[in-house]
């Protein structure tokens, strides 16, 4: 069963932005992690910078890197396996990868939706279908996946990352009832906007009227990905082992109460 102490910890995504906040957070706080990415070479210095200074400060045992694209699905099972053998079975997944793409509906065809769904949705459940399958995971796992805030507010051009999301969340609210008599918790965090490379594109595209309406939307400012790390370690933990099931927003008091 999973301590605040111990812990082996899959990061899908760990290369940049939330994946590898969160990973420098759990291996400071005693967990054994696995980043994964398609790449670790692509990112910028400080992303760089910062992983390497976890594998001197770790070590290998602690913080193991691996390379592979889960937006491919039929690869997802021999990568399952080679998790399983090289970390043992993990105590906890987190699900960081993604991708958002602003278009009108009009530009929104299958191709798009393709792309959209099987990175930020079907790449997901198949990983927590594959790691709760018996010998893949420790009784007391915890699961988190990264939805967005797209789902709960109404944003022209998002419609199918929002959608993507959306069918994520939907997931975790029935797949939980199911792995809970595994001995296995399924949430999500949906957090507003934070400053990695991902928000960076589209941040980037906007006119500065624009940039300037949105920042004074988020009353408490855009949101660091330590921000999310600490719900994301929280759900992880022996502290939140009676939520299940639940997706939370974490938005900097950007959506109205209520939600
Ligand atoms: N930042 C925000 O404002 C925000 C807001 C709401 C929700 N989110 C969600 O939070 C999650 C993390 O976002 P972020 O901002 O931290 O993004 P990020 O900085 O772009 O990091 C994404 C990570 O996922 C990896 N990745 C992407 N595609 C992959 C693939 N096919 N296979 C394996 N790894 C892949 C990336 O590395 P490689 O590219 O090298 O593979 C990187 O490590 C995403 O699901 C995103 O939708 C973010």
């Amino acid at each position: 069963m999973i301590t605040d102490e111990t812990g082996n910890i899959l990061i899908i995504g760990g290369s940049s932005g939330i994946g590898l906040e969160t990973g420098k957070t759990l291996c400071e706080t005693g967990r054994s992690v696995t980043l994964v990415a398609r790449s670790f070479d692509n990112k910028t210095d400080q992303e760089r910078q910062a992983v390497q200074s976890l594998r001197q400060t770790f070590g290998n045992e602690r913080c193991r890197l691996m390379q592979q694209d889960v937006a491919q699905l039929e690869k997802l099972e021999a990568f399952s396996k080679k998790v399983k053998e090289v970390s043992g079975p993990i105590d906890g997944l987190v699900f960081c990868a993604g991708a958002q793409k602003t278009l009108p509906l009009s530009m929104t065809k299958p191709g798009v939706l393709k792309e959209l769904f099987t990175i930020n949705t079907f790449s997901a459940i198949e990983l927590v279908r594959l790691f709760s399958k018996a010998g893949y995971y420790r009784e007391g796992a915890s699961f988190v996946l990264l939805s967005s805030l797209a789902p709960h507010e109404a944003s022209p051009g998002k419609a199918a990352y929002s959608a993507s999301k959306a069918a994520l969340e939907g997931f975790v609210c029935s797949a939980s009832q199911e792995l809970i008599t595994k001995g296995i918790r399924l949430n999500a965090v949906a957090p507003g906007i934070v400053k990695t490379a991902m928000s960076e594109e589209f941040l980037n595209k906007m006119s500065p009227a624009q940039l300037q309406s949105l920042e004074a939307s988020y009353p408490l400012g855009f949101g660091e990905p330590l921000d999310i790390t600490w719900v994301i370690e929280f759900l992880l933990s022996q502290r939140s082992r009676w939520i299940c099931g639940k997706t939370f927003l974490i938005d900097g008091g950007h959506l109205p109460g209520g939600k």
